[in-house]
């Protein structure tokens, strides 16, 4: 009998397309996926280790499976994911865990779960340059799915001072164009409206073959045109690779949505530079002017952390007033967590106390909720483009869906559902919805 397994996914994108993945790779070794825990024989727990309270949770949820794990002697436990390959040893110690295998060890699994049978634990944490995932059609857990996450580089190699990803995901590759286009067809042909290319730096995608050379806005063209019904969205983009003709592509391409999720981290050049991010404020204003100027009304958001090494109290003004400049409609805001192996964590000094960063994040969050609140009701009035996601959490009656620019709107509608299209007027805003009524194009 197929053993059954139910998989639990922390962290960014990349780990939810992985996940479907794992699943499509472990189906076809007679491994079935489940949607709940309650009758699984393997759990498997893909992991984050962007900051140090996304592997607090894992340990937590550790010792909820070493319980669960005295009730159900069979039952399997593995760790996969950036955590995975960051602190396998720690976590082979642990008594709940039977298996671990880093993000580019997928293909193995089968056989390490099969093999905890035999051996008391088992692990793959190997880096492999060549693995993309070449020919693995995710799995999907539903067939009312409508957007869908094709990763199309995997790894990094930008080396942000601070950051862990390089570390966890290996070098940067890309996946082949005729793959990408395969899965997105092959998304479209399952009633999918929506692809979300992923990548750590999307922008800096790069595939070379014998008949051509493909960077990032050909890439993107190549999809717009192979699924002209289909929204694409990508992320993440990195403001150094971010190229006029990229900007100009978003432009021309109606199906490609008028977001552009764009981190930022600091607007501060002294703490920029401390971070390796390899721009200055100037650069990154410039490129936002280009966006705003080539691409009215696109959306624009940003992840920006306070509290890094260096960041005085004038540099923390420095990212507020960029912030005051840029007017993201949305950002994901955090504080500087030190992660060990990291550029950073050997060469610089944690030297913001940990009350003054709670504190510039609290700050951070104000300044954005208002620049949200504004943005919105700058939208009062105007018609928008809303792919229907589903029904609104606090209301049967009520639907939702997303504007091209990424913005959550709320609607009353009958006879419509989750994929359909329509065009909605914005009548009212919060900071972090917008409601309207369906109208006409
Ligand atoms: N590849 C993307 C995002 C990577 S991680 C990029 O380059 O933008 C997502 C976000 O987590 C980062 O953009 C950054 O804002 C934040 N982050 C990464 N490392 C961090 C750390 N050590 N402490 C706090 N935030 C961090
Ligand atoms: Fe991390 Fe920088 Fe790479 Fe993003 S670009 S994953 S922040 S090293
Ligand atoms: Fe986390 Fe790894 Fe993604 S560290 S943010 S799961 S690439």
């Amino acid at each position: 009998m197929d053993k059954k397994v139910y998989i639990e996914t922390y962290g960014c994108q990349m780990n939810v397309a992985d996940s479907e993945t794992v699943l499509s790779i472990l189906k076809t070794k007679e491994f079935e996926p489940v949607v709940t825990i309650d009758n699984a024989d393997v759990v498997i727990l893909n992991t984050c280790s962007v900051r140090d309270n996304a592997e607090q949770k894992i340990w937590n949820r550790l010792d909820f499976l070493k319980g669960l794990k005295r009730r159900k002697k069979n039952l399997k436990v593995g760790i996969i994911g950036c955590m995975a390959q960051r602190t396998a040893d720690k976590l082979l110690e642990h008594i709940a865990v039977d298996f671990v295998a880093g993000p580019d060890a997928y293909r193995s699994l089968p056989d390490l779960i099969n093999e905890t049978d035999i051996e008391l634990k088992t692990h793959n944490t190997e880096f492999d340059i060549e693995e993309t995932y070449s020919g693995i059609v995710q799995y999907k857990q539903s067939d009312k799915e409508i957007s869908g996450f094709i990763p199309i580089t995997r790894g990094c190699n930008n080396f942000c001072s601070y950051c862990i990803v390089p570390y966890t995901r290996g070098r940067e590759r890309s996946s082949s164009y005729t793959d990408i286009i395969h899965e997105v067809k092959d998304l479209e042909e399952k009633g999918y409206k929506e692809v979300t290319l992923l990548g750590q730096n999307v922008n800096s995608y790069f595939y070379e073959d014998e008949y051509r050379k493909v960077d990032f806005p050909t890439l993107i063209q190549m999809v717009a045109d192979a699924v002209p019904n289909m929204r694409i969205r990508f992320t993440t983009s990195h403001p150094k690779d971010i190229s006029d003709d990229l900007i100009d592509t978003i432009a021309k391409y109606k199906n490609i949505c008028n977001h552009i999720h764009l981190p930022v981290q600091s607007g501060s050049n002294k703490v920029l530079k401390l971070m390796n991010r390899k721009y200055t404020r100037e650069w990154y204003l410039d490129r936002i002017n280009k966006i705003k100027e080539t691409i009215p009304n696109c959306g624009l958001s940003s992840d920006i952390f306070c509290g890094f090494s260096g960041e005085g109290e004038e540099e923390f003004q420095e990212t507020l007033s960029l912030m005051q400049e840029v007017e993201y409609d949305s950002a994901f805001m955090f504080k500087y967590s030190v992660r060990p192996g990291t550029a950073a964590a050997k060469k610089l000094e944690d030297d913001v106390p940990e009350e003054v960063k709670v504190e510039r994040l609290n700050r951070m969050i104000a300044l954005q909720n208002e620049t949200s609140l504004k943005s919105n009701k700058n939208d009062i009035g105007k018609t928008f483009e809303v792919l229907i996601e589903g029904f609104s959490k606090r209301s049967k009656e009520q639907l939702f869906g997303r504007t091209q620019q990424n913005k959550v709107v709320v609607f009353t509608a009958e006879g419509l559902s989750r994929g359909d299209i329509v065009f909605v007027e914005i009548t009212e805003v919060s900071s972090a919805t917008l409601k309207g009524k369906i109208v006409k194009p």
